[in-house]
């Protein structure tokens, strides 16, 4: 059967208001471009004539400008899920006009097939190739691609010519088979496959918009002098760690979040002469993962998607069978699974926002209210890891802002989870510690200095027991920040007891 061509305005028209929109990728890789935009303007021209016009929002994680972006400027979202990282998309969840609800990233399709979430109408998919059979061959990010693909009533396959189509090979495409009757999956190595090349689905519900724009793939800020000091001592501690007979010596596959903490900690790791080559089980694959690669550090890498800067997706295209022996994209659900996750015992590494003194982490909501980005997949890989690390510098907006505080104003990761926490300053290891020892090897390790004396006399002020905690003055931080800007004004409400 022949496949229908379309225009991307004339497959925005075949969206209605009140839809649910799946959309393929996974930060901006792999997400589609022009039909958003399309769809966007459509909005735009529906609020013109008085009438109204949003849709639901299912992604696999963050998008690219011409989707959170352009929807959120067209105030064409309803409600959108899950992790975003899109200003405007930001200001909009916290202005209220888009209902938000944040998940954990290898939760998302199967909820959407167990019926959480509402039916998924349409999906809207960049592709590499796509045939007359109904075979789907995605770009650089896969997210939730599989799962909208099947359920949507209709896909929009926008088939960019910018990424080529010998993509074909390096995805593993699968879905859980969902529960009771959902089976072990055989993922025992970082490069094992367990799926096919394609996604397939009937060719009579696919329409096709080709383009050929480039990736919105943004780049990543030099390593500064904070992240290569924070680099050094996760490097440091995993050194110490194989030294001492904790970790394997053949080491274990690293999860390393997203953005420039986590691309330096990586390039830090490549260069320890201690830290073995090494596979990365992971969701986003960054710059640093493939630096890694061509100089042979990292042997290997599984991920969701190619998250790179353009001059590296443009390298990585050049040298396609290269990379493609060493590299899969899967779906989120197997890329983040928990169970896979413990299975291969991943050294999980994820950036904070805040940290209390007790280990509690804060990865979501600046001073407890306001939406940053969402949790993504740093919970998917916390929880489950062989050995779960949080890096963060010890204060931001220049030195105003502490990111420990006595107790974080929101918390994504609780002490249970978190068993390493490294600053610029040093590393806390909190394993087998109470929570009063955990507080001084926070304090004394990774504080700033200018916060060390506060965070002391905090503790020293707390009513004693098992978590010694001042429920008077607990946000103290926060409230001086608030009200002074400035977290160094804190003031304690309480007079200590005699
Ligand atoms: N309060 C207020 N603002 C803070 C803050 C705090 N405690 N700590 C950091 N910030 C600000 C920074 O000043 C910076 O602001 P800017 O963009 O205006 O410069 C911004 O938050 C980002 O911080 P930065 O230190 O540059 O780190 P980052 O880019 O690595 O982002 C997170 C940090 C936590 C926001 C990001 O890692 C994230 O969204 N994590 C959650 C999801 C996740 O972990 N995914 C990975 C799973 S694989």
């Amino acid at each position: 059967m022949a496949l229908k061509f379309m225009t991307a305005e004339e497959a925005a028209a075949l969206i209605n208001h009140n839809d649910n929109v799946g959309f393929s990728g996974f930060t901006a890789a792999g997400c589609p471009k022009v039909v958003p935009a399309a769809l966007a303007k459509r909005a735009e021209e529906e609020h013109a004539k008085g009438n109204p016009f949003k849709v639901g929002m299912f992604t696999g994680a963050s998008t690219g400008d011409s989707i959170d972006g352009n929807l959120a400027r067209a105030h064409a979202v309803k409600f959108r899920t899950p992790y975003q990282s899109s200003k405007d998309m930001r200001n909009a969840i916290n202005s209220g006009e888009v209902k938000y609800f944040d998940m954990h990233l290898s939760q998302l399709a199967q909820e959407i097939r167990y019926g959480f979430l509402g039916g998924v109408d349409v999906a809207i998919i960049e592709a590499c190739d796509v045939t007359e059979e109904g075979e789907i061959i995605p770009t650089c990010g896969v997210g939730i691609m599989p799962t909208i693909a099947k359920m949507a009533k209709l896909v929009i396959v926008e088939l960019n010519r910018w990424h080529p189509k010998e993509l074909k090979g390096m995805h593993d495409i699968a879905e859980f088979i969902d529960p009771p009757f959902r089976i072990p999956i055989p993922i025992y190595h970082a490069s094992d496959r367990v799926g096919v090349n394609s996604v397939k689905i009937n060719p009579n519900k696919i329409v096709v918009v080709e383009t050929n724009t480039p990736n919105e793939g943004s780049g990543f800020a030099p390593v500064d002098e904070i992240t290569a000091k924070i680099g050094e001592n996760v490097a440091y501690f995993l050194e110490k760690e194989m030294a001492e007979g904790r970790m394997p010596k053949e080491f274990l596959p690293v999860q390393s979040g997203v953005g420039n903490i986590a691309n330096a900690v990586l390039a830090a790791m490549g260069d320890s002469k201690a830290i073995p080559n090494f596979e990365i089980y992971t969701e986003v694959i960054q710059d640093a993962v493939i630096e890694l690669m061509e100089r042979g550090r990292v042997r290997f890498a599984s991920g969701c998607s190619l998250t790179v800067s353009n001059p590296v997706i443009e390298k990585i295209y050049k040298n396609l069978a290269f990379f493609k022996e060493k590299l899969i994209l899967r779906p989120s659900e197997f890329s983040n699974n928990p169970g896979i996750v413990r299975r291969l015992g991943v050294i999980a590494i994820n950036t904070a926002l805040e940290a209390d003194i007790y280990g509690n982490i804060n990865s979501t909501h600046v001073t407890g209210t306001k939406m940053m980005n969402g949790i993504g997949g740093s919970g998917d890989f916390t929880r489950s890891s062989y050995v779960s690390i949080f890096v963060t510098p010890s204060v931001a907006k220049d030195g105003k802002i502490s990111a420990f505080v006595p107790m974080v104003s929101h918390m994504d990761h609780s002490e249970h989870s978190v068993k390493v926490i490294i600053s610029e300053y040093g590393i806390a290891d909190l394993r087998g510690k109470c929570p009063k020892e955990r507080a001084e090897a926070i304090i004394e390790n990774c504080v700033h200095p200018d916060y060390r004396p506060l965070l002391r006399e905090y503790l020293a002020r707390c009513e004693n027991g098992h978590t010694p905690v001042d429920l008077y003055d607990a946000f103290s931080f926060h409230e001086a920040f608030m009200e002074t800007g400035d977290m160094k004004n804190a003031k304690w409400r309480k007079e200590k007891k005699a």
